[in-house]
């Protein structure tokens, strides 16, 4: 039996005045070296989530890349493509069906750095590769490059007030008959609504979720469909140990800011929140990491 959350002394009896909550909170800026740690650290060890988007990539663009030989080499666009941790298997994989003409936009240089090299390592004579460390917003495009057959862009819809610029830019860069832009975005649910509260607080705005990411698309008269993927992030280890520097990490990633900048409180209530939805599985606590497959047609 797991001693779920019984390390929490650490938190016990104390608060802080709500007034004091904002002054004191660090955001986890996304173009900032440790950003890119925090999401390898998710990503790599925590969460199945990566691994299950990878394969419903592949299969989708795999598809359709084999349904429409007319395409190549074939063009594909990724906003925000971080680390490569994704991209770079994506690519991997399409390549042994047609030549891949692929271009990453991401404005982390730390992340960019990381891609190009591990891209560089995989890519055969007939595909290219090719880097903007940019946002999609200041993306310059170039005709070499676009128009774009597809365009992934995986859990980049919550960092900006309003993504309907971003989105309009990829819309006019995907091929007008044919292209599509398949975005990963967190499902609507109390966990995923945790870093909504954080987003706002810290910069002011509430983050796009698939919900409200699938009502601009509609506001915007673009049909899309949707796929369900039902992930689980392993918190065994943070449940027993809230506060070894290995959930903090987590936590930072989870929550999209410096968790330890939060008033103890806050972080116990951020805690048990998260503790609270998760269930127990072989003696694993698992907590449900749902995300949204959502492929729109231009
Ligand atoms: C959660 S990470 C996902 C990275 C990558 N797609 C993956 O799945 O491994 C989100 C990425 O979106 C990038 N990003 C944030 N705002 C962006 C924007 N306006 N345009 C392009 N990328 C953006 C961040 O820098 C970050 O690397």
């Amino acid at each position: 039996m797991l001693s779920f959350f019984n390390s929490h002394k650490a938190f016990t009896g104390v608060t802080s005045p709500a007034q004091d909550r904002t002054d004191t909170l660090r955001p986890l800026k996304y173009d900032s070296h440790a950003y890119m740690e925090a999401h390898l650290n998710f990503r790599q060890h925590l969460t199945n989530q990566g691994e299950l988007m990878l394969a419903y990539l592949q299969e989708s663009l795999s598809q359709f890349i084999t349904d429409a030989p007319e395409l190549r080499p074939f063009r594909l666009a990724s906003i925000g493509s971080g680390t490569g941790i994704l991209d770079v298997p994506l690519v991997q994989e399409l390549q042994t069906l047609a030549p891949i003409n692929y271009l990453g936009i991401e404005p982390n240089s730390h992340q960019m750095d990381m891609a190009k090299a591990k891209m560089l390592d995989i890519l055969t004579p007939t595909s290219s590769a090719q880097f903007s460390t940019s946002t999609m917003e200041a993306y310059v495009p170039n005709t070499k490059t676009s128009p774009f057959d597809a365009m992934i862009a995986v859990h980049v819809m919550y960092y900006s007030p309003d993504i309907r610029p971003m989105l309009a830019k990829a819309f006019d860069l995907l091929h007008p008959a044919h292209g599509r832009l398949l975005a990963m975005v967190a499902a609507d649910n109390a966990q995923n609504r945790l870093f909504m509260e954080t987003t706002e607080a810290l910069h002011g705005f509430v983050p796009y979720l698939s919900n409200t990411y699938r009502d601009i698309l509609d506001s915007m008269q673009i049909t899309y469909d949707i796929d369900t993927i039902q992930a689980v992030i392993d918190i065994t280890d943070f449940a027993n140990n809230p506060t070894t520097p290995d959930s903090m990490m987590f936590l930072d990633f989870f929550l999209h800011m410096d968790a330890s900048s939060l008033p103890p409180a806050e972080l116990e209530r951020y805690t048990r929140s998260i503790c609270d939805a998760a269930e127990e599985h072989a003696g694993k606590l698992l907590l449900p990491h749902v995300v949204d497959a959502v492929t729109a047609h231009r």
